[in-house]
Formats: C-alpha cells, structure tokens, sequence
C-alpha cells in the first residue's frame, strides 16, 4: 500500500516507517526536517515541509492509501504557554488534512492522540477509554479536539479512523528536547554525569511502553478493520524511583537525584486499560522495563 506518515521523521514515526517498509509498504514522509538521529532512508520518499504549505501536503497526499497523523508541535508542558498557537500550529493543520483526505477520498486516517493527556486527572484506574476526557494542558485539549473531529468526519464522510491513545512510549531515537520522556531524558543526563530532577516525590506511578510493543500493536491495528479509539500502555503502572532504580543497574551509576516541585500540567498518577487492544490482538509478551532501558541506554551511547 502507499502509506503518508506525517511527523514520520521524529521518534514514533521513524519507528513506524520501519515497520511499514519491513512489511513492503510504499512510505512517504512528510515532515518539516529530517531524522535527526539517522540518514534520510534511501527507499522513502521525503516531502520536507510544513503543514502549513496547503499546495505541498496536497501533493504529499495524491495517490494515498492510508494517512499516519502524528505531527505535533507542542507537548504538555509547552502547550499551556501559548494556547492560540497550539490552535493554529497542530488543530487547524489538522482540519487541512482531514479536508484533503476527504477531497482525494483516502479513508483511513491513523491518529497519534496521547493516552496521557486526554483523561486528565484519573477518575477511576486503571484508565479506560470510556473515562471521561478532562484534560489538564492545551495540548489534551487539542488531541480531544482532534479525535472529535475525526469522528465528525467518520459520520459526515464515512471515513475509517483509527485513533492512538498512547501512554509513555521510550526507546532509541527519542529526543529530549521537547521536554517528553523520562526515562530518555534521565539516561542522557546520567551519560553526562549530571544530577537529574524529579518533579514531586517520584512516587508518582505511570505507564511505559517501549517503543517496539507499540509500534508492533498500532501496525496491526492499522491494517485491521477497527474503527475509533485504543489505549496502546502496558497496563502497569511504574514509579520514577522504580525507574530510577532500574536505570542505576542497568548503567551502573547512582545518579544524584533533586526533587522539586510538582508540575501543574502533568498528570501524576495514570495507568492504561488495555483490555480493549488485548481483545483484538490478543495479549503480546511486552518488553520489561529493564530490557527497554537496556536498549535506550545502548542506543544513547552509540550516538555520542
Ligand atoms: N513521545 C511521547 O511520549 C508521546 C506520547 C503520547 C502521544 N504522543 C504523540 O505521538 C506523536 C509523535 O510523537 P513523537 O514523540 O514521535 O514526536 P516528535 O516530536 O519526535 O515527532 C514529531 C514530528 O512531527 C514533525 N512536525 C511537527 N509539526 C510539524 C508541522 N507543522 N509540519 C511538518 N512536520 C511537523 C516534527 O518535525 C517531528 O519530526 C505526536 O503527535 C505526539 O503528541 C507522543
């Protein structure tokens, strides 16, 4: 199939184009740079651009078989700062992809939402995909908005959309300088032998998963007939000090940790129901934490 994958030069998307060409898909990329951790692939088509540029996504669209969304320029802990570009930069662009699909009458569109950042603070736990959707940070609420878009397009066109709730993905390639990913961001200090910070007390529990179990669960997804939303976790949750823990035996150093305050746009506490997916897919053998920090922290020395 001709695949697009929008944002498919960052962390999650080079992951995904991988998978797309083991399994002999055609992949076109369209992102405003290139990889930054790797050269450009000689069997992918590269459209650098921004979504801004209507003419070239337009282009980067003709003769497409499914759309993987997964641009974004905001994280939690930016969005907050400048909510009308959040509007602009990642929920407008959106709606020019959707129009466009529409207008070429590609129906199947993969969505990157955050299984994080759209429920807010957890009612219940673990977190279902019936929970209710009470973001704390702008950029929850554009994800929200998205998907409710998405679905608008599904009852007004008929179109097949597939939405990702992922919740803390880590694995090689992951950047830290968009301020996402612990455990990336704590492996990378340690390399440099600098303290790391701990927002609260690093009891707070979340839910990883490492890139490839992703990755593996959104393919299969993708190519499955289901239409909406599923929570893509590993349905445990784990503390920072148990991160912390395990990252000190994996590289062999103890690093010097400071606590500082809680941060007012991060949900502290949140576990994924993934009884949804493991319906469909059945359940998988995930990689263990130890394993995945393991070849984060392999991968991190081998770039520097
Ligand atoms: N990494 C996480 O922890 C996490 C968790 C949940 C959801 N997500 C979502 O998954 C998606 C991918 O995340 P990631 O970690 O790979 O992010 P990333 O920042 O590594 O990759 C995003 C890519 O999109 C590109 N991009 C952004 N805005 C663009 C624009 N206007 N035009 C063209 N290209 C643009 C960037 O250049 C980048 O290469 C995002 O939508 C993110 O919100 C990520």
């Amino acid at each position: 199939m001709n695949i697009l994958v929008i944002g498919g030069n960052g962390f999650i998307g080079s992951h995904l184009v991988d998978i797309l060409l083991i399994n002999g898909h055609a992949v076109r990329v369209f992102d405003s740079v290139y990889e930054r951790y790797r050269k450009p692939l000689s069997n992918v088509d590269y459209r650098i651009s921004t979504l801004e540029n209507i003419p070239e996504l337009y282009e980067a669209m003709l003769g497409i078989d499914i759309i993987f969304h997964l641009a974004s320029t905001s994280v939690p802990s930016t969005s907050n700062i400048d909510t009308v570009s959040d509007i602009n930069k990642n929920l407008l662009p959106t709606l020019n992809i959707l129009n466009l699909s529409v207008k070429l009458g590609i129906e199947r569109i993969v969505y990157f939402s955050s299984g994080g950042a759209v429920y807010g603070i957890p009612v219940t736990t673990p977190i279902n995909e019936n929970h209710p959707i009470q973001p704390i940070s702008s950029y929850g609420i554009i994800k929200a908005t998205i998907e409710n878009y998405l679905f608008l397009y599904h009852r007004l066109y008929n179109t097949k959309p597939l939405i990702i709730r992922p919740s803390n993905p880590f694995g090689p390639r992951q950047g830290h300088y968009m301020a996402q990913g612990v455990i990336s961001t704590f492996l990378r200090k340690i390399k440099s032998r600098e303290h790391i910070t701990v927002f609260g007390d690093g009891n707070a529990t979340k839910d990883y998963i490492y890139i490839n179990d992703l990755i593996k669960q959104c393919y299969k997804l993708s190519f499955s007939d289901e239409v909406g939303v599923y929570n893509l976790g590993s349905g445990n949750g784990i503390s920072i000090n148990q991160i912390i823990k395990q990252i000190s035996k994996t590289t062999g150093i103890t690093p010097e940790v400071i606590y500082s305050d809680v941060k007012n746009f991060d949900v502290n506490h949140f576990v994924l129901d993934i009884t949804k997916v493991s319906g469909i897919l059945g359940t998988y053998p995930a990689t263990s934490l130890e394993k995945g920090i393991s070849e984060t922290w392999n991968w991190i020395n081998s770039i520097s």
